[in-house]
């Protein structure tokens, strides 16, 4: 349990931890290159330690120092692990790692924590057996764990239906061993890391605009050249310290290296539409990657706004924290087209409304979102984080800004992805 009450501001200078999906990313591409790659600012979370133990485990040699990886490729040459594979708490470890996994002839088995072996699996399952990989797992194979052998892939063509990141790299990562074409076509481009380094990477893709949406394109067969990344600090972290700082009068931060993919600032921009001061300064290119300092300072009389369905990529892992700032909001602020949110580490809708509700605000609960009558002044409460790393850090930030104690049970799943969350806000605090 964790104490948390009313501060008077947040000021000051803070680089957050790494993107965490670049930094899943930075190691099981390198880990499918021919030669040595390396990445320097890794992310070193919960999350991210899943998948590199499970690249270790199948065989691929990492050294990691100082938050630096030096990673011998395999060329996709893996070994068969000996033991179960487990994800843990992470979606994007599963989902990229069945990918991977369905290129290779030999047998594994994934797993999960009980929070992931609750999630739905088939959405890559199923494009996956199209493929030619053979895979099965409870629930006809939608819930892990999973056993899968793979090999001798066809390309395939696959609707996106829901534009998840996870499932077009999963499909992609299995098309760079496929014979042909595979193709992933999405309503709204998702985020787009995975196609970003595998260009850096030598790797031949194509992606536009077509009739049905964003369209990607790779032939198989294709080497990934040895590259060097660096990580840049992870906007969904940042998120939170905007946010207390857009809220508590007399702030000011600046957040350094902030990645601004704009498959990823809907956030940022949507504070913006609330007549919040949140500006990019020193914008510039990473690694591929748009980066920028985030100068952020207090913002009274916030505006109520929507999210739209076509919004919700760009921001869904912000929607938690996003919900906090529009319960400060004057008027009624909706968000729809959302429902994945109910298959995220919790049922995020429902953590959202309930734990806003008991803080007092006004919050109706929909299918696929909520609104929120903003305005009524938080009180302290006492938060189930259902072990979701963005809900306990999203009313941590409510509890900075409410009056009373609030109290957040099971605070330690921060470390999924901000292992530090709390040192870096006592840090700002003032
Ligand atoms: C991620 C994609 C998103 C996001 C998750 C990380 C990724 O999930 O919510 O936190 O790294 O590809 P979906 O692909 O399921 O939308």
């Amino acid at each position: 349990m964790k104490s948390v009450r009313k501060v008077r501001c947040l000021k000051g200078e803070l680089r957050v931890p790494s993107d965490k999906s670049i930094s899943h990313r930075a190691v099981i591409l390198p880990a499918l290159a021919e030669g040595e790659s390396y990445v320097q600012e890794w992310l070193l979370s919960k999350d991210t330690l899943a998948t590199l133990n499970i690249i270790r485990a199948l065989g691929v040699k990492v050294r990691h120092k100082n938050g630096t990886l030096r990673i011998k490729g395999s060329n996709f040459e893996l070994l068969e692990p000996q033991r179960v594979l487990d994800a843990k708490n992470s979606g994007t470890t599963a989902r990229l790692m069945l990918g991977v996994l369905a290129t290779q002839r030999f047998f594994a088995v994934l797993t999960g924590d009980q929070s992931l072996r609750r999630r739905p699996m088939l959405r890559v399952v199923e494009p996956l057996r199209r493929m030619g990989a053979h895979l099965d797992g409870r629930e006809g194979g939608d819930k892990l764990p999973i056993a899968i052998r793979g090999g001798a892939l066809k390309g395939t063509s696959l609707f996106n239906r829901k534009a998840s990141a996870q499932v077009k790299s999963c499909v992609l990562l299995a098309g760079l061993r496929a014979e042909g074409i595979t193709e992933v076509y999405e309503p709204y481009l998702s985020r787009d890391h995975t196609e970003r380094l595998l260009s850096a990477m030598g790797v031949k893709l194509i992606s536009y605009d077509g009739k049905f949406g964003r369209v990607v394109k790779l032939e198989g067969g294709q080497t990934l050249k040895a590259t060097e990344i660096l990580c840049p600090a992870d906007p969904s972290s940042a998120a939170f310290f905007t946010a207390g700082a857009v809220l508590l009068e007399g702030s000011e931060v600046l957040l350094k290296d902030v990645l601004v993919n704009p498959t990823r600032d809907g956030f940022f921009r949507k504070l913006r539409e609330m007549g919040a001061h949140v500006q990019y300064e020193n914008l510039r290119e990473i690694s591929g990657e748009p980066v920028a300092d985030v100068y952020v300072k207090y913002s009274g009389g916030l505006k109520a706004v929507d999210v739209h369905p076509e919004e919700v990529p760009s921001l869904i892992d912000e929607i938690p924290i996003l919900a906090i700032v529009m319960a400060h909001a004057q008027g009624i602020s909706t968000v729809r087209g959302a429902g994945e949110l109910r298959v995220k580490e919790s049922d995020r809708i429902k953590a959202i409304v309930e734990n806003l509700r008991r803080m007092g605000a006004k919050v109706e609960e929909y299918e696929d979102g909520f609104s929120i009558e903003g305005g009524t002044p938080l009180r302290g409460a006492l938060i189930k984080t259902y072990g979701d790393h963005r809900i306990a850090m999203s009313f941590t930030i409510a509890g900075l800004t409410a009056e009373g104690e609030t109290q957040i049970d099971n605070p330690e799943c921060v470390a999924v992805s901000y292992p530090n969350f709390f040192q870096d806000l006592e840090r700002l605090t003032c």
